[in-house]
């Protein structure tokens, strides 16, 4: 089937009541690890891709390795998602080359890393969805900003500084009318986020609960959301790595937040580490090889194994044949208001 927009996959996700994993790519094998699991397990699935994924591919690749993902996988529903769009412009060129859903990330400022004010975050994204609905493409926002990645994207910090206000919430989506709102709930990017395991008030799952009371129909979305967990650690330290012990967001409160009103939960830096794993491990049992496939086929292996555990913990496990396809032009056509969407 060809990509479809993630307002489909979340709407038919808070019908079954399950969350649906989103999983950052940057080349092929991570592509090829994540359709693979979602054969394995007959999951829908979304694919993001961040400003550094497209500078890192150029994008057009990128594009082109999900069109050859749809063709290949065509029983898996499958979206192409903008992460972290950091201004109008790079919505819109994600949109021009042929995402179906995007990110406008106005929580900062477009440097991605100055927390940015309420009335700018508004206006930006408001932009955005004018734009993208026409097209019939997705808009996720974010209110509160996330902890995390001091050299990429993020504002650094433990995630605790600017944790969203459910007032805000509640107003940034009646002016903006996005399909999918990220919250900063005490959650941060990348491998350090907790000096030990978090429970639900570390979490702020009380804020989460109180926010999809108020905003029962808005699709809420978990970034920072990888669980950094102890065995994949432990293999890149096994193997020369030098991680110092840390701890990720428990399955359990991602469950939890499923239950209340979760739909997209974002997840790269487990990848990364299952990746790593995997390579170290060939480079030091077997420093003689030099064929790139040696190394990379066990790191998509060890990648596919994460996701697939992911999407069974998150419930999109056995959906993937719920779903028959809303073509973008019909999406578009729904949010004009011409047609209803299922
Ligand atoms: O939001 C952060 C994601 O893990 C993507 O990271 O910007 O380094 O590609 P990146
Ligand atoms: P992690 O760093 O926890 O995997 O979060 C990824 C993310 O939120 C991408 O937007
Ligand atoms: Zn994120």
């Amino acid at each position: 089937m060809p990509l479809v927009s993630m307002r489909q996959l979340l709407d038919e996700a808070a019908k079954g009541r399950y969350g649906v994993g989103a999983f950052n790519v940057n080349n092929m094998e991570q592509i090829q690890a994540i359709m693979e699991a979602a054969r394995e397990t007959q999951s829908p699935v979304i694919v993001q891709a961040s400003r550094g994924a497209r500078s890192y591919s150029q994008d057009k690749f990128l594009y082109h390795l999900m069109l050859a993902a749809a063709e290949l996988y065509p029983e898996i529903p499958t979206v192409l998602h903008l992460d972290h769009g950091n201004s109008v412009e790079t919505c819109k060129s994600a949109i021009d080359l042929g995402f179906t859903s995007v990110m406008m990330d106005g929580s900062l400022m477009p440097d991605g890393k100055t927390p940015s004010t309420f009335e700018y975050n508004v206006e930006v994204t408001r932009q955005v969805v004018e734009m993208a609905h026409a097209k019939g493409v997705t808009v996720e926002g974010e209110i509160g900003v996330l902890g995390g990645i001091e050299d990429g994207h993020g504002a650094g910090g433990t995630g605790l500084e600017h944790v969203t206000d459910p007032d805000q919430a509640v107003e940034f989506v009646e002016k903006t009318g996005v399909d999918a709102l990220a919250i900063a709930i005490g959650t941060s990017h990348g491998a350090y986020k907790f000096t030990k395991k978090p429970d639900g008030s570390v979490l702020k799952m009380d804020r989460l609960m109180d926010i999809h009371k108020r905003l029962p129909n808005v699709h809420l979305v978990m970034h920072g959301s990888s669980s950094v967990p102890k065995d994949l650690q432990d293999t890149i330290n096994q193997y020369g790595g030098k991680l110092k012990q840390t701890w990720g967001v428990p399955i359990e409160e991602i469950q939890l937040g499923i239950k209340n009103g979760v739909r997209k939960i974002n997840v790269d830096t487990d990848n990364r580490l299952a990746i790593t794993g995997a390579i170290r491990k060939v480079f030091m049992e077997t420093p003689e090889k030099f064929d790139p496939r040696d190394y990379l086929k066990p790191a998509r292996e060890a990648m596919k194994k994460v996701v697939a555990e992911r999407m069974t913990q998150f419930g999109q496990a056995g959906h993937a044949g719920d779903y028959s396809p809303i073509s973008m032009k019909d999406m578009a056509q729904a949010y004009a208001g011409k047609t209803a969407t299922k």
